[in-house]
């Protein structure tokens, strides 16, 4: 007998038309996998574009309200702040002044902004004279001593309004020990999201001009981790769901996204992923050449992400992305 259709199986069929590929399709980008990064910096009225990055800006602290309101108004749940401060010094001790950057941006924040939630980066290297992520002592960095200030600093956000602190310095115990200040000092309802497997990556060239946060000397591939390495990535997400995260993190998204499956797979918290500067400024970049359709691009990267596991995605696309959705373009 002849077999009177071959091949038998054509996965075509379900590709005809728009409305099949909707009924079939896997993975979406929604308003709720958002978070916004914002950078807040010195001075007043200030509205300033990234270089590096085009449609990025670093608002001051009176300017930075309507920022998150732009974003909250887009239907984007969740902002991540960072701080440019006008004094650094050795340690970063803007980080738990009470008239610290981020400190003044939260109250501002909380006090004209409802519904959104506000997410800070914990770190020192925007804070520090040499750019390093903590104390250093002897030309490293030394992490339990930066261990006592991260707790400073995650519990003065906590303070001044911070939904969530995000602990972005690799240190080893950083979430035990931000987990066990919180705690003590009245916030054990405030969450944890570890930047848990963060590598010593190239692509964080745009966000160092941002936040001027360049290293003065070395590097941080002493505390961040070695991009060819994919266990103790998840070696680093076991330690720090034990130690108390909430969320997890994997930094930078694209060129990690096997460790993104791999830790997805293997914890039962939200990961989210980090879309670097550095992957947005590529597309940018391409996109203002010609060389690339900037938005189909963005779309495609933003599902790769999705598609490996990500529950959230921080993102310097997501208002543009919020935009396209909102016009029911994605
Ligand atoms: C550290 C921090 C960095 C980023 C977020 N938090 C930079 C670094 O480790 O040098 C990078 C984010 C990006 O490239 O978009 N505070």
């Amino acid at each position: 007998m002849r077999i009177s259709s071959f091949p038998l199986s054509r996965p075509r069929r379900l590709r005809r038309n728009e409305n099949i590929r909707r009924l079939v399709r896997e993975t979406r980008i929604s308003l709720d996998d958002l978070i916004y990064p914002i950078f807040v910096r010195h001075g007043e009225g200030v509205v300033e574009e990234v270089p590096s990055m085009p449609g990025v800006f670093r608002y001051s602290v009176d300017r930075v309200a309507d920022a998150v309101k732009e974003v909250r108004d887009l239907g984007i749940p969740a902002v991540i702040l960072f701080g440019i401060p006008d004094r650094k010094d050795e340690v970063g001790s803007d980080t738990w002044s009470d008239q610290g950057i981020i400190q003044r941006a939260l109250r501002v924040i909380k006090k004209e902004v409802q519904d959104v939630y506000v997410i800070t980066d914990i770190c020192f290297c925007e804070y520090t004279t040499h750019g390093h992520c903590g104390v250093v002592r002897n030309g490293e960095v030394d992490n339990d001593a930066t261990l006592e200030n991260l707790r400073k600093q995650a519990v003065s956000h906590a303070e001044n309004g911070a939904d969530m602190v995000a602990p972005s310095g690799m240190m080893d115990g950083m979430v035990r020990a931000i987990r066990e200040a919180l705690d003590e000092a009245g916030f054990k309802h405030i969450p944890i999201m570890s930047y848990s497997a963060k590598f010593a990556s190239s692509f964080y060239g745009p966000f160092r001009d941002a936040a001027e946060s360049a290293p003065s000397f070395g590097d941080r591939k002493g505390y961040q981790m070695d991009p060819a390495n994919s266990r103790e990535a998840l070696k680093e997400v076991l330690m720090d769901v034990e130690e108390g995260a909430d969320v997890v993190m994997v930094k930078p998204a694209l060129a990690y996204l096997d460790i993104i499956t791999r830790v997805k797979e293997n914890v039962l918290v939200p990961v989210c992923a980090y879309n670097v500067s550095g992957e947005y400024s590529l597309i940018k970049a391409a996109g203002r050449l010609g060389w690339v359709d900037e938005r189909k691009v963005m779309i495609e990267t933003l599902l790769s992400i999705k598609r490996a596991g990500a529950d959230m995605i921080i993102t310097y696309f997501a208002k543009e992305v919020a935009q396209m959705i909102n016009r029911g373009e994605v």
